[in-house]
Parts: structure tokens; sequence; C-alpha cells
């Protein structure tokens, strides 16, 4: 049977990718309202797919963008909930894309375009293995019910608000969630725990209007300048975090963790090389996978105020405003991060100036159990897709509604992703393996059947 499936998967190989191609060519883009139409038909091509292939499928309108709901009975009763994400980040900077973001790209078995690797082509994966389930065996291994929203990418909860209020009737027995990454393009992997995320935008105003930086300057405090030191006075140039209280929930390394890491003999200079950086920076005292998976950060994500055109202009900016996000890791509770910085930033800020802050993403981090037997079924499908032994990681990255699931469903979470950091999600030039979506189309058939 596991033969008949990849059989078909390969038969159908060329087709697979041409309409992976037709959804990618929508400009799903959920943080940008221009965009509000191309989203919704996005949305709309995803429900007249699924009704194609058999499925029961609709829009749910929870507020924001539209949800897809697709389902399918199956032999067992068992009940899998599929989720992921059909809206991308915006494909700015347009300059730097060698092929256009919204004209899917093959060189090489690489895909290229918005949305390939996050999150549509990891989606597109488990839209084909049902295919390839019902067209092989005429029916599912178990009821399967995909939840698609399209507010991922720019902090909308109109899933997380959707399944508060569904709960009762959604009762999956597991949710597979397929936004995240392998560990390497040869090695698949079980994330086991995502960071969570308080984000935050301040501006700091001075003087009502830009002034004459000769005739005042000295005189006034620069907002700019002001900002600068903000920032200095949140991070160290090692890498700790300045902020009072701002570790203390940080849960330590599990033996078994540190372990399981040094195995996956993480290649620092590989890490580096493809972003022509000389070398890892971060916390002093932790490796890089310990930095990017286990301890938090604060970063500033864009800084602006005064004269950025061409050329020289003296002045001192009237304003300037920095956006800024801490990542956190269990057992770290955003709100109560989002009020230890928001102190400290008025503890350091003069009153030479004023601050103006507002606060945005916030979402929990999240944590598994990986002696769950759902793993275990997972390292089988995924030995069959791939024909690899997958690995336990964790990822960077967030997922806010994943932390919903977990509060609200009481049933494990599983992430199998299929992308890879370096595929550039959120870059220009974002790109994903076809060899991955076809393995991973073949081990999310299996996942099905073994769950
Ligand atoms: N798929 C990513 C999250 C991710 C990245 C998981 C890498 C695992 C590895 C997701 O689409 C994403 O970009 N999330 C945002 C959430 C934010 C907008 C609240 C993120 O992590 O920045
Ligand atoms: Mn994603
Ligand atoms: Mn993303």
């Amino acid at each position: 049977m596991a033969e008949k499936i990849d059989a078909y998967v390969n038969e159908n190989r060329e087709r697979f990718i041409e309409e992976l191609k037709e959804l990618m060519r929508f400009p799903s883009i959920s943080a940008q309202s221009k965009h509000d139409g191309d989203t919704r038909a996005c949305a709309e091509w995803l429900v007249a797919h699924f009704q194609k292939l058999g499925l029961e499928a609709s829009l749910v309108d929870a507020g924001g963008q539209p949800i897809v709901r697709a389902q399918a009975k199956g032999k067992s009763a068992k009940r899998v909930m599929v989720y992921g994400h059909y809206d991308v980040q915006p494909e700015d900077p347009l300059d730097q894309w060698q092929t256009p973001p919204f004209e899917p790209t093959i060189k090489n078995g690489i895909i290229y375009g918005r949305g390939s690797t996050d999150d549509k082509g990891q989606v597109f994966a488990h839209v084909k293995a049902v295919e390839s389930l019902l067209k092989t065996d005429g029916e599912l291994p178990c009821e399967v019910l995909f939840l698609l929203e399209g507010e991922e990418e720019s902090g909308g909860d109109a899933l997380a608000r959707y399944v508060r209020q569904a709960k009762d009737e959604l009762k999956p027995d597991v949710v597979v969630v397929s936004d995240s990454t392998m560990y390497d393009e040869k090695t698949p992997a079980i994330t086991y725990g995502l960071r969570g995320m308080a984000g935050f935008e301040f501006t700091v105003k001075g003087p009502d209007r830009d002034v004459h930086s000769g005739a005042y300057g000295g005189g006034i405090a620069n907002p700019a300048m002001v900002v600068a030191q903000i920032m200095a006075a949140c991070v160290a140039p090692d890498g700790k975090i300045l902020i009072p209280h701002f570790y203390d929930d940080v849960a330590p390394l599990e033996p078994w963790e540190a372990e399981s890491m040094a195995k996956l003999a993480f290649d620092d200079q590989a890490f580096v090389g493809e972003l022509n950086v000389a070398r890892p920076h971060g916390e002093a005292g932790f490796g890089t996978l310990e930095r990017i998976w286990m301890r938090p950060t604060f970063e500033i994500n864009g800084i602006y105020g005064g004269y950025t055109a061409e050329g020289a202009k003296t002045i001192i900016p009237a304003s300037a405003t920095v956006k800024v996000s801490a990542r956190l890791v269990p057992h770290q509770d955003p709100s109560r991060i989002a009020k230890l910085i928001a102190e400290h930033i008025r503890s350091v800020c003069p009153d030479t100036v004023r601050l103006e802050m507002s606060d945005f993403a916030m979402c929990p981090p999240v944590l598994f159990d990986v002696n769950d037997p759902t793993f275990r079924a997972a390292q089988e499908a995924l030995r069959q897709g791939f024909g690899a032994e997958s690995v336990f990681i964790r990822c960077g990255g967030s997922i806010p509604v994943v932390s919903t699931f977990v509060e609200q469903l009481g049933c494990p979470v599983l992430l199998m992703g299929l992308g890879l950091d370096s595929d550039g999600p959120h870059s220009p030039n974002e790109h994903f393996s076809l060899d991955s979506f076809i393995k991973g189309t073949k081990a999310a058939a299996h996942l099905l059947r073994t769950i």
C-alpha cells in the first residue's frame, strides 16, 4: 500500500508542481489591505481545490482574513486536524528578487517565489497527500480536517478566536502543523519547541520639527541619539540582555537536549557562510543552536528617524522610531516580559524627550513532550517519505496560534516541517526544494496511516 501511494505521488509529480505554482501566484499578503482581494481569492482557490478532491470545504469568517476549512471522513473515527497558513509576507525589497516573487520559477529542482516554503509549499504537501490517499485507497485512513489561516504573517487572531469558539465541535485527536523546518536538506525533523514573542514600537520625540544642528546642536537632546542610547541599555555587546528580571523564568536546558544537540554537530561556519557574515554572534556562554532555539533574544527589527535620503543634511531630527521584538522561551510570559521591557525603557529614557510606546505581536513559547506516541508515528512516516531518520529539533520562530491549540484543544500537537531556514522565508528569493515537497507529500500521506 505504501508503494502504491509513493507511485501515485511520483506519477503525478509534474501536475502537483503546476498546481502549487497556481497557488503561489496569488499575492496573499495579509499585512497589506490593498491585497485583501488577492488574499480572499487565494482562500477561494483552496476551497474549490478541496471540493474538487471530494472534501467538504468552505470559508469561515471569524473577522479578519477568511479561514479555509476542509473536511473528509475516513476509515477510523480518529480526527487529524492539519494547520497551515496561505497568507505570505510582503515581497519587498522587490529589486533584490532574481525572479518575480509571484511568478513561481523553477531552477535546478528548486521553486522560487514568495510563499514557496512559508507556507504554501508545506501546506500543499498535505493537500496532495490527502489526494494521493483518496485516489489510491478510495478513502482516507482517518478523518482529516484542514484549518488554513490567512493572517499568520500579520499577527491576526481570527483563527485563535475561531478555535476558542468552535473547540467542542472541532475536537481533533491530534493537530499536525506544517509550518516549520527540517534539520537540514537530508534530515527531516520533528519540532518540539517554538519561541514566543513580545514585540513593540516606540518613538522618541524632541523638537516639534527638524532643526539646524548647528543652531541647536549641543543645546537640546537628539531623539535619534536617545533611541540609540536606550537600545544600548537593553543589550550588552556580549549579547546579554540588560533588562532587569528578563531571564528570571527561562528554563534551563535538559540533559537529554544537550546530548541530542551535541550529536547534531551543528556547523557554525556553514550557518554564517551563506549569509556572508564573518562569524556567529550571540549571548556569551552559549552555542549557536542553543542561542537560536533555547535562549531568548531582544532584536531591533527597524529603526528610522531624521534625514535618510541621499547626501548630508545637518539637522537634529524631531523624532526617531524603533521597532523591537523579543523572542521568548519556556517559561517566559509575554505580558510580563512586555511590562519589564516597557518599564526598563521608561527608566532609562531621559526627561528631555517625550516617549511614546505601543505594543503589537504577543505570543507565548511552546514546548512538547517528545515521548508522545504521536511523535513516534511521525518518525515512522518521515522514514517512509524521506528514507532517512528524523531528529528532534526546536525552532527559533513563532507560530502564534499553536499556543491556542495547546490551551484549547487538549490533544497532542505535532510540528512536522518541510522547510529550511536557508530557504529564505521573509527574504527576497524565497525558495523551496521540490524534492522536499515530493518527499514531504509522501511522508504526510504515510502519517495519516500511522498516526
Ligand atoms: N513559519 C514561520 C515560523 C517559523 C519560522 C517556525 C522558522 C519555525 C522555523 C511563521 O510563518 C512566522 O514567520 N511567524 C512569525 C510570527 C510573528 C509574525 C508573530 C515569526 O516567527 O516572526
Ligand atoms: Mn509560516
Ligand atoms: Mn512566516
